[in-house]
């Protein structure tokens, strides 16, 4: 019998969710639940419903209507509130952790604060501050020369992250931001700021194994040569080999290590076992690799980079994680080519976007991701945030980038895109960066 899988979200993320399920030889019926129609997945023939991702009740009852056999949440919000346990609740499979676990990226002093008890020596210095405690944060400012980094214990869309140099300078700044983070979290975060080279370390896990997928760099930054404020991600490049030509094997053996102790962790702690995507954002320092943060669900535009590749029956992979059998599955396999992948965006974003106004000219279809864009009497309207991820597959990074630019001369309108993501200089950029922070020790 043909299976039902429900795909909770719409943004890119889960157009690419939705594609490489359509890539499954098993051809499941597809159904989505978000609060707009995503054109792209829409264009996959997937029943779509509009509602409230994250409204528990709401896609519990969704899901027991067209008897899905499975559902695969997109997003962090709906993890946060709880989807995922009403799921089960019901008895329905989900691919994705429970509340308690999506911690991991909900709660950063959840997350510090396990690393610390399992001896996971992979953070930053760092204090939990639980009142306004300013004498505390004085001095952990003034121990690291004011080079720190403040982070609410919240989801508040990327913007609960204040870093030293980009954000902020002085203490008074800090203590101000780490107020608001009391007010609204009960907690704040101090952390040392590292300095090295991020990557995005995205693995599939059940709780016992962990199957890594190919190693990529976002681009946060909104404009060229990474200026401006910061964004959801402008872009993220991989290499052929799924690596990063600044990165060295040991770097991603101690990623694979730590996020392997981390899932286990967890298990210990909360007697219950993760499932889902865990995703280490990791930065290697010249002490070696260290966690920044975790997310507990597909990056985005990470995902455009690393699902499109998959030759792994993606359907097979989600419920193999359900049933705590993942390592049935070796490993991942993945087409062995480099990826560029970039937004284009409303000009103006993200501080002030154009709105509801078309895109002159587009095409749809492979390597088209489509996210803050609506289909509305035959024109595709940008809604204000990141409209088209494009997708660029080559035989090395500048094939890749090559391939990218030419999908994106399809595209015009109010839109903008940062064209030096993929390119050889930035990438030189980076390799050089790494290697003088190798050389300071
Ligand atoms: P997060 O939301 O934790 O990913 O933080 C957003 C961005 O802030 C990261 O991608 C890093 O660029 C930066 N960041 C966060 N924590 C640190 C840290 N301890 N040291 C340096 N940069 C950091
Ligand atoms: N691109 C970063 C993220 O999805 O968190």
């Amino acid at each position: 019998m043909t299976k039902k899988v429900l795909v909770i979200g719409n943004g890119g993320r889960e157009h690419a969710i939705c594609d490489a399920l359509a890539r499954s030889p098993q051809k499941p019926e597809l159904y989505n639940l978000g609060n707009a129609v995503n054109p792209g997945i829409k264009n996959l023939n997937a029943h779509i419903q509009i509602g409230n991702p994250s409204d528990p009740q709401e896609v519990c009852a969704y899901a027991e209507s067209i008897e899905a056999d499975f559902v695969i949440i997109g997003p962090e919000d709906p993890l946060a509130k709880g989807v995922v346990d009403a799921l089960q609740t019901k008895n329905i499979p989900v691919f994705g952790p429970t509340q308690q676990c999506a911690q991991l990226e909900s709660s950063k002093g959840f997350m510090r604060s396990l690393l610390k008890k399992y001896k996971i020596d992979a953070s930053p210095a760092f204090v939990v501050f639980e009142n306004q405690n300013e004498q505390g944060m004085r001095q952990f400012f003034e121990t690291f020369d004011g080079q720190i980094v403040v982070k609410a214990d919240g989801l508040i869309g990327g913007k609960g992250v204040l870093v030293a140099g980009d954000h902020f300078e002085t203490l008074e700044e800090a203590i101000k931001f780490a107020q608001s983070s009391i007010e609204k979290f009960g907690r704040v975060v101090f952390e040392e700021k590292l300095l090295g080279e991020e990557f995005s370390f995205i693995t599939i896990v059940d709780g016992e194994t962990v199957l890594p997928c190919p190693v990529i760099q976002d681009h946060k930054r909104a404009f060229e040569d990474d200026t401006g404020p910061n964004t959801g991600g402008m872009g993220c490049v991989s290499d052929e080999h799924g690596s990063l030509p600044f990165l060295a094997p040991h770097h991603l053996q101690q990623a694979q290590d730590i996020t392997e102790r981390t899932m286990k962790a967890l298990a210990s702690e909360l007697n219950e076992k993760y499932v889902g995507v865990m995703y280490g954002g990791f930065i290697a320092t010249r002490e070696g690799v260290k966690l920044i943060e975790y997310n507990a669900r597909f990056g985005d535009p990470e995902a455009l980079n690393i699902l499109p590749l998959l030759r792994t029956d993606f359907v097979e992979v989600c419920e193999k994680a359900i049933k705590g059998k993942l390592s049935e599955i070796s490993t991942l396999s993945f087409e062995p080519v480099a990826t560029v992948v970039k937004y284009l965006c409303p000009e103006g974003y993200p501080t002030n976007p154009v709105k509801n106004v078309p895109l002159e000219r587009y095409t749809m279809g492979e390597n088209v991701f489509f996210a803050s864009i609506a289909e509305e009497n035959g024109s595709l309207i940008l809604k204000g945030s990141r409209a088209v991820g494009i997708l660029g597959k080559g035989k090395n990074i500048t094939e890749a980038n090559n391939a990218c630019e030419e999908l994106i001369q399809q595209f015009s309108g109010p839109i903008f895109y940062r064209q030096d993501i993929g390119t050889k200089t930035l990438i030189e950029k980076r390799v050089k960066h790494m290697k003088e922070i190798e050389d300071s020790i």
